[in-house]
This record gives C-alpha cells, structure tokens and sequence, in this order.
C-alpha cells in the first residue's frame, strides 16, 4: 500500500517519473472505473480543481467532501472514516490541519492516502513547482531557487523535492521561522540541505528563481499581526528581485496576498511564473498518482 504524506515517500527514481508522465497526453487510465475520495478541512481553490480534473483525466470519480460534513474525527474516528472510504474508492486525498490527520489514516493502511496540505507539507505543490521549473530550464544542473518567507509546509515539500533531484535552494526567513535540526538533517540525508539564511538579499543573490508564499498560513490567524510586521522585510518586490540572476523566475503556490508577501510588479512581470505552477498542479497529480496506483516505476 502506497502513500504520499510527502515527497520522500516517492524513490527519486519514481518523482522523476511523476514528472515524466506529467508531461503525456495520454497516461495510463488508472482509475478506470474507480474513483477517488478528496476530504477538505481547509478552504481550497487549485488542489480541488486539479485533483478532481486529474482523477477523471485518469479515467476515474472525483469525490469531494469538506470534512466538516463528514465530521471527520468528532461524528467519527478519523481511523473508521478511513476504513469505509476504503470500501468504495481507490485512493484517499486529505486536506488536514494536523498532519497527523494523515499519518493515522495513512497507518490504518487500507487505501493509498494522499497528503493535499497539512501544517507539516504540501507534496502535491512540489510537484507541480518542479514540473514548472524542469519545463522552463530543461533540467537543473547549476540552477538555484531562494525561498523567501515562512519556512513552512510548501517551503518544505519544495526543499525535499528539489533535494531528491539535486536543485541549489536557499531559505531566507526571519528568526525563529526557519528550518530546525531535524528538518535540516533530513534534506541533508536526501542529497542536499538548503543553505539557510536571515538575510533575504543574501539569499536571493544571483538564484534562477524567487519562490514566496503567504505569511500566514491556514490555520495560523491567530499570529496574523505578529507575523505581519515581521515578515515585512521578507516583502519580494521589484527591489529585492533586482539581486537575483536578470531574467529570473517568480514562483508563489497561490493564493498570493497581493502588496504583504509579494506586489503586484512581481507577481505581473512577464518572469512570473504562478498561472504555469497552478496549472501544473493538474499536470503533476495526473503523473504523481499514475506512479502512486499503479507501481507505474520503469
Ligand atoms: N496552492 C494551493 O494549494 O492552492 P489552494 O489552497 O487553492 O488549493
Ligand atoms: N502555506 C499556505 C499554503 C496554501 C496553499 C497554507 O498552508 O495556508
């Protein structure tokens, strides 16, 4: 039984291969006839899209629920859930506050489970952000990425992929918003840990690519005003951009917010590269769960 809580779960090999079915028209069809379960606890805009228009491209049902309707772990155990959605679909895709949300459904092991975002990661945005990148480049011999901002659930699915496939990433965050030992340990056994900063403009200088993400995450309003007024210098705007290579890329998983963690000369500039990311969310899950369902590995 194969699962997908992030990144790693896949061998480089098989990510590789994710991207490589990403780019067919015509993937294998493995869901013909089976569906998929897609359970939200957290707003959603391009994960529901992508994964519903991915599961049908794969010849499968898309079927979404939020899980305040399921009453996911209050009307019934999150483990029970699991063991019924197993009875009428081919894989589980969950939204979670909680990663270990996932990780219990993942350890009743009756049906691959699919992280869609919990606070800990978002693989299926990696994904998508490498497929942009290999699409744009060709490749990532002598690229580099600075990740600007929260050193959060995207940034680290984004560092755990761009590890596996030998990307240069810096992260340049605020402290006490950074990667901690265990994290930076765990990049490192994967091939490469991310060159770590404070400074924002050491870490964009001279990279391929500028990747930000919002300040504030879901399920982290409460922290709104604090985080607001530190992450200000995190801002990626034109000025800051100006220190990376000329011509370098904009990546922001979406939603952005617009003038607090990028404005609107940025996110607009013909560089900007976010319609493309989003529209690979769609590309990558078709080859991510092409691979995941189907052992599809050669
Ligand atoms: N990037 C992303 O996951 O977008 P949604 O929150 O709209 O799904
Ligand atoms: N870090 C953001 C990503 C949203 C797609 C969040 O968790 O809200």
């Amino acid at each position: 039984m194969r699962h997908l809580l992030d990144v790693d779960d896949l061998s480089p090999a098989e990510l590789r291969r994710a991207l490589d079915l990403a780019e067919l028209p015509d993937p294998p069809a493995v869901l013909r006839g089976a569906s998929m379960a897609l359970l939200f606890e957290k707003p959603s805009l391009r994960t529901r899209h992508s994964m519903e228009r991915a599961v049908a491209q794969l010849g499968g049902q898309p079927v979404t629920s939020q899980a305040a309707e399921i009453g996911l772990g209050r009307r019934e155990s999150v483990e029970d859930v699991t063991r019924t959605l197993a009875g009428y679909h081919a894989a589980v895709g969950a939204r979670v506050f909680h990663h270990d949300t996932v990780r219990r459904m993942a350890a009743v092991d009756v049906v691959p489970i699919v992280n869609l975002l919990s606070d800990v990661g978002h693989p299926m945005q990696a994904l998508a952000d490498l497929l942009t990148l290999r699409q744009v480049w060709g490749g990532f011999d002598g690229r580099s990425v600075a990740f600007v901002g929260d050193a959060n659930n995207v940034c680290r699915s984004f560092v755990t992929a761009a590890a596996m496939l030998g990307l240069e990433v810096r992260v340049g965050s605020p402290h006490g918003y950074g990667f901690g030992s265990a994290d930076l340990e765990r990049f490192a056994a994967l091939g490469c840990a991310p060159r770590c900063t404070e400074d924002p403009v050491e870490a964009v200088d001279g990279v391929d690519a500028v990747y930000a993400d919002t300040w504030i995450s879901m399920g982290q309003e409460d922290e709104a005003a604090a985080r607001r007024a530190t992450f200000v210098p995190y801002r990626v705007d034109a000025a800051l951009m100006a220190h990376a290579r000329p011509g370098a890329g904009f990546l922001h998983c979406l939603p952005a917010h617009r003038g607090e963690e990028v404005t609107d000369e940025v996110l607009d500039a013909p560089t900007s590269l976010v319609w493309r990311q989003a529209e690979n969310r769609m590309h990558a899950a078709r080859g991510v769960l092409a691979v995941l369902l189907a052992g599809d590995c050669t």
